[in-house]
């Protein structure tokens, strides 16, 4: 892995969101998408594609490649595999999610907060309710609060439970029990479950994913999956998705919706997601290793500065806390960090209405100099 500096990195992205959105002074930690470049074989492949100028509308070969090679690396990887017939192709898995909460039944939809922006969205645009329950910090980990889940649960029976696991943004990964609990929770109170796993590769060493329907035939017939290639390889302009929608209820109730409205993968989007899934066990293994360094950077600066941050246990997301740390004043700790270290992270407001005000995700897919320095810019706040 190539260790470039943020000069070389803005240059190389220069279509990204991530480094246009901010002046060229300000060193940017936002939006998930990793620095790093993405596997030989998928920039080979999707090269010889478009000099071929093959970029029509894609082949029902390459779904299948594709919906296959999803299937085969969650086998291989998880253990598990999901029905093949029920995969369904998509183009990103934010329509996906919109699609899940506005189909499913039940007006209430319960998460778990701090959460990824769409979920709060998505919710509000179907015109259902937000019940989230705020996870606790425990030791450093954020966990669900099963008791509080439970209580949201009751009153909303027959209702929609959005997962996120591995999570964003605290960067937890859910042991088998926890999963078991929250999936015991679920089918007590008739709960659908729609369960965004898109992290679930980025899971670091003592930690393991499991897939949500992989816990019993009976969360598997109530769990809508979501699985994506875009996180892993760093795929996410390319736009190529998959659901897995069980049959019976949910297959007869998600398509009671025009099929127009929903966009399809793109045929290079489900190009590099097959030929990644296909090939490229070790670049991932690589890119663990990389993001790893980066997360135990980050570890001991933690430790030096007393700085409240989560160090993640899958993701590669850090949650951090700058409510002891900064004099905020009326500021979010997002604008203070951004007016004066030049630094810019995803507002924690996003992910926590109302209380996420000294809250910010920091992002550590970057180049090892690039987190360096950005640690560097924090560094004169955060002195005691
Ligand atoms: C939990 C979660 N779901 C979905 C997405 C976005 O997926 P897509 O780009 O396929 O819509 C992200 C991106 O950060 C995410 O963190």
């Amino acid at each position: 892995m190539s260790d470039e500096s943020s000069q070389e990195i803005r240059q190389r992205r220069k279509d990204s969101t991530k480094w246009n959105n901010y002046p060229e002074d300000t060193v940017p930690l936002w939006v998930a998408d990793m620095d790093l470049f993405v596997p030989a074989s998928v920039m080979s492949e999707l090269s010889e594609a478009v000099n071929r100028s093959d970029l029509g509308y894609p082949s029902k070969r390459l779904y299948d490649r594709y919906l296959n090679a999803i299937n085969t690396w969650t086998y291989e990887r998880f253990g598990y595999l999901y029905e093949q017939e029920q995969l369904e192709p998509i183009g990103d898995i934010v329509q996906a999610i919109y699609w899940a909460v506005s189909t499913l039944p039940g007006d209430a939809v319960i998460f778990a907060s701090p959460a990824y922006p769409p979920f709060f969205r998505s919710v509000k645009e179907s015109n259902k309710t937000i019940v989230t329950t705020e996870m606790q910090l425990i030791d450093g980990v954020y966990r669900m609060n099963m008791d509080d889940l439970k209580e949201s649960a009751r009153q909303s029976p027959g209702s929609i439970l959005l997962l996120c696991n591995p999570h964003n943004p605290t960067g937890r990964v859910l042991e088998e029990e926890e999963l078991q609990q929250i999936t015991d929770i679920a089918m007590d109170y008739d709960l659908w479950i729609i369960s965004d796993e898109i992290h679930r590769d980025i899971v670091f060493d003592g930690h393991r994913h499991i897939p949500t329907a992989s816990i019993s035939p009976e969360v598997a017939r109530r769990t809508i999956s979501l699985l994506s290639a875009s996180k892993t390889f760093n795929l996410a302009g390319l736009h190529a998705a998959a659901l897995h929608i069980p049959s019976g209820k949910p297959r007869q109730l998600m398509q009671s919706i025009p099929k127009g409205l929903l966009s399809g993968p793109s045929s290079l989007g489900l190009l590099a997601g097959a030929v990644a899934f296909e090939n490229e066990k070790t670049w991932l293994s690589r890119t663990l290793e990389y993001l790893d360094s980066n997360r135990r950077l980050l570890a001991a600066f933690a430790k030096e500065y007393e700085l409240n941050a989560t160090i993640p246990q899958g993701t590669y997301m850090s949650w951090i806390d700058f409510s002891h740390k900064l004099s905020l004043d009326n500021l979010s700790a997002y604008q203070f960090l951004l007016n004066y270290a030049k630094l810019a992270l995803s507002n924690g407001e996003d992910f926590l209405p109302l209380k996420g005000m000294s809250y910010a995700r920091l992002n550590l897919a970057t180049s090892h100099q690039v987190l360096e320095e950005s640690l560097d810019r924090l560094k004169p706040f955060l002195a005691n």
